[in-house]
């Protein structure tokens, strides 16, 4: 059985004593709640690029994971105000968020970019997730899966999914908008995006990717979300600011797995 993932993705919010408020507390909380003994389940938690090292070293003695919102294509070099993926490694940092819709529509990176960054990642061992979904337009012209496989094919052109990689679906739609899509809307991709693993990778491949959903996740609909068959875990933005919403999240999922 696939584990389940709880994954905070703070985005540009925060400022550092609040980041080292909120690593005391989170550990405490995991150590309180013994999360390191509840079998297949796993908090990540992507803080700003500025605080990743003081999350990793809080992270070392926890069962938090820590991922970075971003990377550089390019290994190393004159890239100012990059950071690389080797630099990632090289301070624990366990994932890094590719291809988010935001850096999509904001800093107009294309499926060919994504596709860069997922290998220097993959390269590095730094696990990527890779965010992928449609527009409120294209769904509404239907275009919902083709979206998908595009960029699920460009975004994974050349690279054999021997390492770990977690793929993230994420409705451009839903995203910090409060929409939250149905968790029948949501199975229906996932299991669209596995059907498309299968037939491209392997049934095992198909199987143990960990496909998340992000969108307006909160504890007021994890549980139907979780409790579909192709969905692992969110990626949670909003809610994952706030510690008393983002424990609560921890909290269902620690039950849904008991
Ligand atoms: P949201 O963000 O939970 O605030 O909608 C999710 C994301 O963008 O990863």
């Amino acid at each position: 059985m696939r584990r389940t993932v709880i994954a905070g993705n703070w985005k540009m919010n925060k400022i550092f004593s609040e980041a080292e408020d909120f690593f005391i507390n989170l550990t405490e909380e995991l150590k309180s709640k013994q999360v390191d003994e509840v079998d297949d389940l796993e908090v990540i938690v992507c803080p700003p690029s500025l605080f990743l090292e003081l999350a990793t070293d809080f992270s070392v003695e926890s069962p938090l994971s820590i991922g970075g919102q971003d990377v550089s294509a390019e290994s190393e070099g004159a890239f100012t105000g990059e950071i690389s993926a080797k630099m990632l490694n090289s301070i624990q940092v366990d994932y890094c968020i590719v291809g988010h819709s935001e850096r999509r529509k904001y800093h107009g990176e294309s499926d060919e970019l994504i596709n860069r960054k997922l290998k220097v990642l993959l390269e590095n061992e730094v696990t990527p997730i890779f965010c992928l979904g449609e527009t409120l337009q294209q769904r509404e012209a239907g275009e919902t899966t083709d979206v998908i496989i595009s960029q699920l094919k460009l975004g994974l052109q050349d690279i054999s999914l021997a390492e770990d990689l977690v793929i993230a679906y994420e409705p451009v739609w839903a995203i910090g908008t409060g929409k939250t899509a149905t968790p029948q809307q949501a199975q229906e991709i996932h299991q669209e995006i596995r059907a498309w693993l299968r037939e491209n990778y392997s049934a095992e491949i198909a199987e143990s990717m960990i496909i998340l959903y992000g969108g307006s996740m909160k504890p007021e609909n994890e549980l139907e979300l979780l409790q579909q068959p192709d969905i692992d875990g969110g990626l949670i933005g909003g809610a994952s600011l706030d510690e008393e919403k983002f424990f609560e999240m921890i909290d269902i999922a620690i039950d849904f797995r008991g």
